[in-house]
């Protein structure tokens, strides 16, 4: 028989780590309102100053950017200069916290933290009563997704993610037929888009104010090589060369089926590239990832919830590469490569094929 015995330096040590979660989950709410105030992309701009100066540049109310910056100085995101009574965000830090950072900014992803304090009454029931929280549960889930993922898109999706999968890009410029499944507000396919204007590019999604959307981007940025539709990823019609799928098939209802329609839907020597979270399917395995924690979140509050919510699979975000690779094989992927991104800790990509090319 174990005779666990209590270990008082775990204990404090753990009550420690405690208090630090409370202060960092904290500093995530206070660094969500400093992306959408703006402020730091204000203050990094500008040199050290105080609280009136900086709520003067940003147009807000000195006494809740004072108090803001409070929170933010104990938090040591910003510094402070008690005799001159002046604050400054240093470039090493604004070079995580503003919209000029592209990839490298993480405060855009602390809005995502207040999102899932909305919905916790319904998540509550959820777990008392089984089902899940729908979309609609999210109003601004959508544009904070499309947000979060553009400065990646905008970033990479031409330079690096496409040329993971050998020959595509050259297929590309040629002229091939591409489809996007749950492209969201559909920035992707219109990057694509404006960079192979040889190819065609189709995006579909449910959700209906996503679709109008992508559709208002690619009329802004004069695209006539795309096109958008409303629909379910589990039923898709038309045949394709190129089928992405990027952060989408962890969230769906029926991904086995979709993965399977996606199949279906590719051309003998048609690529499915699948962007999805970077993470093993083994609990044990995902201890030390540096988004464990986060990842497991947003399961819960989002990716998990919103398929249990139509009766879905549930495979939730840490779904993991094991299963993914399962899941293809079974609806038909007899050649799948596992490839990353530099730089890019969340995702990994899966270069998708019914059979190996030829060379
Ligand atoms: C996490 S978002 C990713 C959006 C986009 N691919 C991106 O990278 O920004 C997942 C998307 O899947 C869509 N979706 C969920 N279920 C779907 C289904 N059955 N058919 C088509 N799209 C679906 C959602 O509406 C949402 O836009």
């Amino acid at each position: 028989m174990t005779v666990h015995t209590f270990d008082t330096a775990k204990q404090e040590e753990f009550a420690g780590r405690v208090v630090e979660v409370l202060n960092d989950a904290c500093l995530g709410l206070l660094s969500s309102l400093g992306h959408r105030t703006g402020l730091f992309d204000t203050m990094a701009e500008m040199p050290p100053s105080t609280s009136e100066e900086i709520a003067e540049a940003a147009g807000l109310d000195e006494r809740y950017v004072r108090e803001w910056l409070g929170g933010m100085v104990v938090g040591r995101f910003i510094e402070y200069e008690p005799s001159a009574g002046t604050y400054r965000l240093p470039p090493e830090h604004a070079a995580s916290l503003t919209r000029a950072a592209g990839p490298g900014n993480l405060a855009g992803l602390m809005q995502d933290l207040a999102l899932m304090g909305n919905v916790e009454p319904q998540l509550l029931e959820a777990f008392r009563k089984g089902g899940g929280v729908p979309y609609s549960a999210y109003p601004r889930f959508q544009e904070l997704q499309a947000e979060e993922t553009a400065r990646v898109y905008d970033a990479a999706l031409v330079d690096t993610i496409v040329p993971l999968a050998h020959g595509l890009t050259e297929r590309l410029r040629e002229g091939i037929d591409v489809l996007d499944v749950g492209t969201g507000q559909g920035h992707a396919v219109n990057v694509l888009g404006r960079a192979f204007p040889r190819s065609r590019f189709r995006g579909v999604d449910i959700s209906e104010k996503g679709i109008e959307a992508a559709r208002r981007e690619a009329r802004q940025m004069g695209l006539d090589n795309v096109s958008f539709d409303v629909g379910d990823s589990a039923e898709l019609d038309g045949t394709y060369d190129l089928v992405t799928a990027f952060d989408v098939v962890h969230d769906l209802a029926r991904p086995a089926r979709t993965l399977e329609a996606v199949s279906r839907a590719l051309r003998d020597d048609g690529v499915f590239l699948m962007g999805d979270i970077a993470a093993s399917s083994n609990l044990e395995e995902n201890v030390d990832h540096p988004l464990g924690p986060v990842l497991y979140t947003f399961s819960v509050f989002y990716c998990m919830t919103v398929s249990l919510s139509e009766g879905g699979e549930g495979l939730g975000t840490v779904w993991g590469e094991q299963r993914a690779l399962g899941m293809l094989r079974a609806a038909g992927f007899g050649c799948v490569d596992v490839e990353k991104a530099e730089d890019d800790i969340l995702n990994v990509y899966y270069v998708a094929r019914k059979n190996r090319p030829l060379s």
